[in-house]
């Protein structure tokens, strides 16, 4: 039983960040207790964070170690929750090793648990490197992994804003190329005024956000629409001499992430992974007062995207610096700050 004047028992967790070795002190935890786990162990002999995991002499007791910690995760696991580990990969006699895809094989190989997506986080300013021979490496896989097919998932909830607001489609040049090509076509006048009317209520829908775009076919200047049926869209063209499609976007959710690698002003912390990577994870797997747990919690990063939606959160990490620095942060957040101010903390 892990024992120290941060923490003795579970309450002392809560939306708390204790110093500690991670498997000691996962042992406060209850079964089943944890809604979601969100967190990026050190990556195989990259850095020296003073002791831990990472610096092992073989990937395999790397792994096993991980492996260790995996178990734990899995145990204070609620059925319905969720496990997201991020992993970097490592180069050793100019051989990729593939050490991401290790791990999850031996979680899948080891646990009754499932792998829901191999999420790729695409990194917009990576290192940048020299190398003759090789492309710089710019992305790291984030793996979900569930205990049950009953795993709590808000769909909607995920990168809500990514579709409607993009800055492409804020109205202002949507749709304009139509005006003059009715204007030039061969519809007639009691056509041109019906097409230019409805073309102007569905930009206003764009530059409102109901809708993300529009496309618009024309008698006499674009193709029948494909299929070429008698009913919906070829109906529309050929009684009222034009048709408008619609876009309403946000359909495809992607298990891709773009982001920056986060750089903030006078860090403590080398390896800090992007807080809205993990805010949108916390929002797709976890309700408002649940426990959001991060092992290797490092500069904070989990718990201050929990702690911003109004999650529990619960912070573990080896080095006493990094939870200085953390319990810094947190106290110059508050629930449901802005992005922007979050930024530069
Ligand atoms: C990659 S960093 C995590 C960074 C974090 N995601 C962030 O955004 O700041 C990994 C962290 O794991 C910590 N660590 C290493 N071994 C540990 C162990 N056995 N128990 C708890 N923390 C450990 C290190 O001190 C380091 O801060």
């Amino acid at each position: 039983m892990y024992q120290s004047y941060e923490a003795n028992t579970f309450s002392d967790l809560v939306d708390n960040v204790v110093t500690g070795d991670c498997l000691d002190v996962m042992n406060l935890i209850p079964n089943n207790k944890v809604n979601l786990i969100i967190t990026s162990p050190p990556y195989f002999q990259q850095r020296d964070y003073g002791g831990g995991i990472g610096n092992e002499k073989t990937i395999d007791l790397y792994l096993e170690n991980l492996l260790a910690v995996f178990d734990q995760c899995n145990r204070v696991l609620t059925e319905d929750g969720s496990v997201v580990f991020n992993l970097g990969d490592k180069y050793l006699n100019s051989s990729l090793q593939l050490i991401p895809y290790r791990f999850a094989l031996r979680v899948l190989e080891t646990f009754q648990v499932k792998l829901v997506n191999d999420i790729t986080w695409i990194k917009l300013n990576p290192t940048p490197r020299q190398y003759q021979k090789r492309l710089v490496n710019s992305t790291e896989p984030f793996f979900h992994f569930v205990k049950s097919d009953k795993y709590y998932y808000q769909l909607n909830e995920f990168k809500k804003n990514d579709s409607l607001k993009n800055k492409k489609n804020d109205g202002s040049n949507i749709g304009k190329k139509y005006y003059e090509l009715i204007r030039t076509s061969s519809l007639t006048s009691e056509q041109k005024r019906a097409a230019i009317q409805e073309l102007t209520d569905t930009i206003r829908e764009v530059k409102e956000g109901k809708i993300e775009s529009l496309r618009m076919k024309i008698q006499g200047i674009h193709s029948e629409p494909f299929g070429g049926q008698n009913g919906g869209r070829m109906y529309h063209l050929m009684r009222k001499g034009f048709t408008i499609i619609k876009i309403k976007g946000n359909g495809i959710k992607k298990d891709v992430m773009e982001s920056a690698v986060e750089t903030i002003k006078g860090s403590k912390h080398p390896a800090v992974y992007p807080l809205s990577i993990i805010r949108e994870l916390i929002k797709l797997l976890s309700r408002p007062g649940d426990f959001v747990l991060d092992p290797f919690v490092g500069s904070g990063t989990t718990a201050i995207a929990a702690k911003e939606l109004n999650r529990s959160y619960i912070g573990i990490d080896l080095n006493q610096e990094y939870c200085k620095y953390a319990r810094e942060r947190l106290s110059r957040i508050h629930y449901q700050e802005t992005p922007e101010i979050l930024n530069e903390i």
